[in-house]
């Protein structure tokens, strides 16, 4: 048996900071206060629903992850956030339309208690939104230490014991990491000098790291990606993930290439196109804002398929992803994909998925278990990139010079066999006889 981490209890409160409350942070704090309340379940939560295999088959143990694993319970969850435009989570949830009245109704209060605080905001990154409730500063370092005395009021009028910050706010303009954000001491030069190549996001993942806030980033935009990010992180040894929450079509791609791959079936083009009417889809209708997304969207089928090993069976894919903004469907986004694959001496195929899916039912799950594993990270004294969490990403940040891993199942044993080292127990290969 592997030695156990020593992780400290989840005693206390844990509090979860979103900046952005919105359709996914709404949606994700009303799933929880209900699930408290015994009038929802958890579905989509792997903390709260899934089991894991201990030790060999015929032991036959196979218990809640979180009967093993010292994760903070959810009658322990205190939620707040900042938004440049929804005052409350109840004005954010009814504004997303994603829960019925009836299902709020019972929630209104509680939701209406959490009240955004004022945002650090900047139109020029996000071009379709207003904001209204916006910090003003003398400079962006003044912005900063701004959200640092707001992280640390919450701490103390909350009654927190640990915090994590879970970004869901919308995605940025897109951006190229440049030389402000070559270190901590460039990026701090950065905010006095009010560089402009430092984005709201930017300022909000620093605030963090520098209040020993863990971080993972749910949008696509650049925030923790970077080694100034990566350096203060280390230094203040706290745990960081991202990036692109993966919900809807990427999920489905994760699950449906491993298995082409498996099989051997070649792959000519996969065409995605998505119509959804959320203030997500009003915001990636700019096509700056859209890039963002489309590169986090690209980047998951040639690292499934290793082109490179298999030029023959996936050497000229036609990997197209759209994004139209198509009001009437709000929240219930429509994914099509068309798959052109071929099989056996080369004889063509095609595969239609029709994802009526619904984006923030999705998302609001992950946002719980990213908070509950990153607390868990810290207790167990876990610092920087937190790769075990790539199951949760679309563009999963890798530690440390290697590839991304985007196979779900791959992604799913890696998180598992983490869990299962830090408690002491032997990793699950199905190598056994
Ligand atoms: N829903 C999904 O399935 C999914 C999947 C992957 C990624 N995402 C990303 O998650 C994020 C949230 O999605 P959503 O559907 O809740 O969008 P949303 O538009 O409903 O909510 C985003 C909120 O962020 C606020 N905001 C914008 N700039 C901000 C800033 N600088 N500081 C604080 N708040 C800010 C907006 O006012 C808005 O209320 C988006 O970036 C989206 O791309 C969502």
């Amino acid at each position: 048996m592997p030695d156990a981490l020593e992780i400290a209890p989840a005693t206390g409160k844990l509090g979860i900071l979103t900046p952005g409350v919105g359709a996914v942070a709404s949606t994700a704090y009303a799933g929880v206060i209900a699930t408290r309340r015994g009038l929802a379940a958890p579905v989509g939560s792997l903390t709260q629903m899934a089991h894991m295999r201990l030790g060999r088959r015929e032991e036959g143990r196979n218990p809640l992850i979180r009967e093993v694993v010292p994760l903070a319970g959810l009658d322990d969850l205190v939620f707040g956030g900042w938004d440049p435009i929804s005052p409350n989570a109840l004005e954010a949830a009814r504004t997303a339309g994603v829960l019925t009245s009836e299902d709020l109704a019972p929630l209104s209060s509680e939701l209406e208690g959490i009240v955004a605080m004022p945002a650090v905001f900047d139109q020029r990154w996000v071009k379709k939104l207003d904001g209204v409730r916006v910090k003003t500063g003398t400079d962006k370092w003044d912005l900063a230490q701004q959200v640092i005395a707001d992280i640390e009021r919450f701490r103390v009028e909350e009654g927190c014991d640990r915090l994590v910050m879970v970004w869901c706010g919308s995605t940025e303009a897109y951006q190229e990491p440049s030389e402000v954000h070559a270190t901590v001491e460039s990026f701090e030069a950065g905010l006095r000098a009010d560089d402009e190549n430092i984005a709201p996001s930017q300022i909000y993942a620093y605030a963090a790291l520098v209040s020993g806030v863990p971080f993972a980033n749910g949008a696509p935009n650049l925030s923790i990606d970077l080694p100034c990010m990566q350096e203060l992180a280390a230094r203040n040894g706290v745990p960081i993930t991202g990036k692109d929450f993966k919900t809807g079509q990427t999920l489905m791609k994760t699950i449906l290439a491993p298995g082409f791959k498996a099989r051997m079936l070649g792959m000519r083009g996969w065409y995605s196109t998505n119509i959804l009417g959320n203030r997500d889809g009003e915001v990636l209708d700019d096509p700056e804002n859209f890039k963002t997304k489309e590169v986090s969207k690209l980047g998951v089928l040639d690292t499934i398929l290793q082109p490179e090993v298999y030029p023959e069976l996936y050497g000229h894919i036609d990997h197209v992803v759209r994004i139209n903004y198509y009001p009437p469907r709000g929240d219930n986004k429509e994914g099509w994909d068309n798959i052109d694959i071929f099989g056996w001496m080369g004889y063509p195929m095609q595969i239609k998925v029709d994802f009526l899916c619904r984006d923030s039912i999705l998302a609001a799950p992950i946002v719980l278990d990213l908070a509950l594993f990153l607390d868990l990270a810290q207790r167990a004294g876990q610092s920087g990139v937190q790769e075990w969490l790539s199951f949760y990403w679309k563009s999963p940040q890798p530690a440390g010079g290697v590839p991304p891993e985007h196979d779900i199942f791959i992604q799913q044993t890696k998180l598992k066999n983490t869990l299962r080292a830090w408690i002491g127990e032997e990793p699950v290969t199905h190598a056994e006889d």
